[in-house]
């Protein structure tokens, strides 16, 4: 398939798992991607692989809580691909296992700044861009999170991912009128770096998986693979949605 042929893709926290793998998806199908994250090792390195590969791919270190590196980020693309089409924010960090107890109000307002306030100034760094180019697409990557409350878990996951739920509509609903697409996806638990502290221990996965009806996390390809419809013409009249991509998890 080559839905993105001629598009520019910016993906934020590209360097491994859900935001990588829709890194690798959106340039198999002819987008010029740029890899940003915060481990340059990693970014360069999947840019690198894609290249060798044939593709269109180049990274940019980007801490996504920085309104200058957005900026910086938005420019590089600019100058490096001429235009950008589309935004994924993907940039996400759960804040370690532990629920209020282990929570702190520095720690509250981290998980904050990286799930949402980044989503908040991607959005604002491409707007115009996007816009110049007739419209485009973006996609918030959200969590199960947004709908429901985990134990053991960062109050500020779930405050944030909330958060990139309601952000997404209120993007979709002022940026409509420029054609710019915006809608959010929200997975279940999924085989990333993110979750090691689950997958390695068979025991924990398996009680994990017992509470998903279709009884396995999913692989990141499987959330790139939603990520790149909402991205993608294919969805031409969706915006302001939020998709769930969790096997059933909130539908018990
Ligand atoms: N893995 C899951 O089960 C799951 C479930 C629901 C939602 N999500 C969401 O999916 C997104 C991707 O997570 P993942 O599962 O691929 O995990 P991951 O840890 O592999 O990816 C997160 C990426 O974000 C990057 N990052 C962290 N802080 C950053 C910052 N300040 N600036 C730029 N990049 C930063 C990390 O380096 C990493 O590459 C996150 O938003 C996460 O909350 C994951």
């Amino acid at each position: 398939m080559t839905r993105f042929n001629d598009k520019v893709a910016i993906i934020s926290g590209a360097g491994t798992g859900i935001g990588a793998s829709a890194a690798r998806l959106f340039a198999k199908e002819g987008a010029k991607v740029v890899i940003t994250g915060d481990k340059e090792h990693e970014i360069r390195k999947l840019a690198e692989d894609l290249s060798a590969a044939g593709l269109a791919a180049v990274h940019f270190v980007l801490d996504a809580t920085s309104e200058e590196q957005w900026s910086a980020a938005v420019r590089y693309a600019i100058d490096t691909f001429g235009k950008i089409n589309v935004l994924v924010n993907n940039a996400g960090i759960t804040g370690d296992p532990g629920g209020w107890s282990e929570s702190s109000l520095a720690n509250f307002h981290q998980i904050l700044e990286v799930n949402l306030t980044s989503q908040y100034l991607g959005m604002q760094a491409v707007r115009s861009a996007i816009k110049d180019q007739g419209g485009g697409s973006i996609v918030n990557v959200g969590s199960t999170a947004a709908y429901i409350a985990f134990p053991n878990t960062k109050p500020g996951y779930t405050a944030s991912k909330g958060g990139v739920r309601q952000l997404t509509k209120s993007a979709a609903v002022e940026f409509a009128p420029d054609n710019i697409r915006v809608n959010s996806v929200h997975p279940g638990g999924v085989d990333t770096p993110m979750n090691r502290y689950l997958t390695e221990d068979a025991e924990v996965l398996k009680s994990v998986n017992a509470k998903i009806p279709m009884g396995r996390m999913a692989q990141p390809e499987e959330i790139a693979r939603v990520i790149l419809f909402l991205a993608s013409d294919d969805a031409s009249y969706i915006t302001g949605t939020d998709l769930l991509a969790d096997g059933g998890l909130t539908a018990v």
